[in-house]
C-alpha cells in the first residue's frame, strides 16, 4: 500500500462537498481498496442502498410557511460548529487491528463499511439535489447537508485505512445502483435513517461514557458531535415535510408512515443481530439496544408523524425474533444454494413483516411547531 504523500488538506476541514469529494478522490488514488468497496457494492435488502428522485418536484417546494424555524436552523448549519471536527487528533488511541479478536475485527470492519457507505449514501443524494435544483432555500440547505456527509464518510475511511482498507467513493459513486424514490419517500425514509441515526449514535456514546472500558475504538469518542449534524438534518426534513401537511396526514400516507417506520425498524434489527461479536464487545445486548434505539426515535419522530409503532405490543419482539431467524435462514439457504429453503425462508420473513405492519399504532396529535434539540 502506498502511503506516500498524503493529502494536505483533511476532509474534516472542507467547507463545501465538492472540495471533501476531491479531498477524498486525491486519496482513493494512493490507496489500495478493493476488498472494501466490493463489500460496500453489494446490493443485498439490508446493506445500505443508493438513492434518486424527482428533483424537480423537491426543488419546487416553498418554505415560507415554516420560514423561521428554517432560518433558524440553515443559520445553525452554516455556522459549522463541527468544522475540523472529524479527523484524529490527541484523543485517537491507538488501534491494534493486528491482535483483534478475528469474529470481533471482521463484524467491526463490516459496521464501518456499511456507516461509510451509508454516510456516502446520504452525500450523493443531497449533492445531487443541491446540483439540480434553483431554489435558493432548499439548494442552500443540501449543500450544507452534503458537506457534513461528506466529512462523516471522510473520517470512517480513516478509521478503515489504519486496517488497511478504505471504501473508494468516487469508484461507488459511477458504480453502484440507484434506486428511484419518489420525493415524499424520500422524506419519510431519509428523516427516519437521520433521526434513527442520531439514536443509534448516542445510546452507543452514552453507553460507553458510563463504560468506557468497553471503548474498543476511538471512533465512539466523536459519535455525540457527529449525532448532533444527523439530528440538524432529521429537523430540516421534518420541516420539509411540515410545508404541505397532506404529506403527515392523509390516510394513505399514514399507511407508507406506517410502512417505512416498520421497515426501518426492522432493518435495523435484523443487521445489528448479524454482528454479535461487535455487540459483545461493546458490552450491549442488541435486544436493549434495539429497544432503546426505538423508544428515542419514536419520541422524536412524534414531531412531524401522527403514529408510531407500538413497540409495546405483546407480538413485537417475537415477531422481530422470529424475523430474524428467517433472515438468518435465508442467509444460509442462498449460500448452499438451496432453492426450497430459499423460498420457504423468504416466505417466512414476509409473514413476520405483514404482522409487525398489523400490530395497531399509537395515534397522538402533532405539535404546531417541529422543532426540537438534541435531548438525549
Ligand atoms: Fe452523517
Ligand atoms: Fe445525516
Amino acid at each position: 500500500m502506498n502511503v506516500q504523500n498524503p493529502p494536505q488538506k483533511h476532509t474534516a476541514d472542507a467547507t463545501t462537498v465538492e472540495e471533501g469529494l476531491a479531498i477524498a478522490e486525491a486519496q482513493d488514488k494512493q490507496y489500495n481498496d478493493e476488498m472494501a468497496t466490493e463489500t460496500a457494492m453489494a446490493n443485498t435488502l439490508l446493506t445500505p442502498r443508493f438513492y434518486t428522485t424527482d428533483f424537480d418536484e423537491l426543488d419546487a417546494i416553498d418554505v415560507s410557511s415554516v420560514r423561521e424555524d428554517w432560518d433558524k436552523l440553515i443559520a445553525q448549519m452554516e455556522a459549522d460548529p463541527n468544522k475540523g471536527h472529524f479527523k484524529k487528533n490527541e484523543d485517537w488511541d491507538h488501534v491494534d487491528w493486528e491482535n483483534m479478536e478475528p469474529e470481533l475485527k471482521k463484524e467491526f470492519i463490516d459496521f464501518l463499511i456499511s456507516s461509510c457507505t451509508a454516510e456516502f449514501s446520504g452525500c450523493v443524494l443531497y449533492k445531487e439535489m443541491k446540483r439540480r435544483g434553483n431554489n435558493k432555500d432548499i439548494t442552500q440547505l443540501f449543500q450544507l447537508m452534503a458537506r457534513d456527509e461528506a466529512r462523516h464518510a471522510g473520517f470512517i475511511n480513516d478509521a478503515l485505512r489504519e486496517a488497511g482498507l478504505r471504501v473508494n467513493l468516487g469508484f461507488l459513486t459511477q458504480k453502484k445502483k440507484y434506486t428511484y424514490f419518489r420525493p415524499k419517500f424520500i422524506y419519510y425514509a431519509t428523516y427516519l435513517s437521520e433521526k434513527i441515526g442520531y439514536a443509534r449514535y448516542i445510546t452507543i456514546f452514552r453507553h460507553l461514557e458510563a463504560h468506557p472500558e468497553h471503548r474498543f475504538h476511538p471512533i465512539f469518542k466523536w459519535f455525540e458531535e457527529w449525532c448532533n449534524d444527523e439530528f440538524s438534518h432529521g429537523e430540516a426534513f421534518a420541516l420539509l415535510m411540515k410545508t404541505d401537511p397532506k404529506l403527515t396526514e392523509s390516510f394513505t400516507n399514514k399507511l407508507w408512515i406506517k410502512f417505512f417506520l416498520t421497515a426501518v425498524y426492522s432493518t435495523m434489527y435484523v443487521r445489528d443481530h448479524q454482528r454479535p461479536a461487535f455487540h459483545k464487545a461493546l458490552g450491549v445486548d442488541p435486544d436493549w439496544y434495539a429497544h432503546e434505539v426505538f423508544t428515542k426515535t419514536s419520541k422524536l419522530s412524534e414531531q412531524i408523524f401522527p403514529i408510531t409503532l407500538d413497540i409495546e405490543h405483546p407480538r413485537w419482539q417475537p415477531t422481530l425474533e422470529a424475523l430474524q431467524r428467517a433472515n438468518v435462514d435465508l442467509a444460509d439457504a442462498v449460500e448452499q444454494k438451496k432453492p426450497l429453503r430459499k423460498i420457504w425462508a423468504q416466505m417466512r420473513a414476509a409473514r413476520c413483516f405483514v404482522s409487525l405492519l398489523l400490530i395497531p399504532a399509537n395515534r397522538h396529535t402533532v405539535p404546531a411547531t417541529t422543532r426540537l434539540e438534541p435531548a438525549y
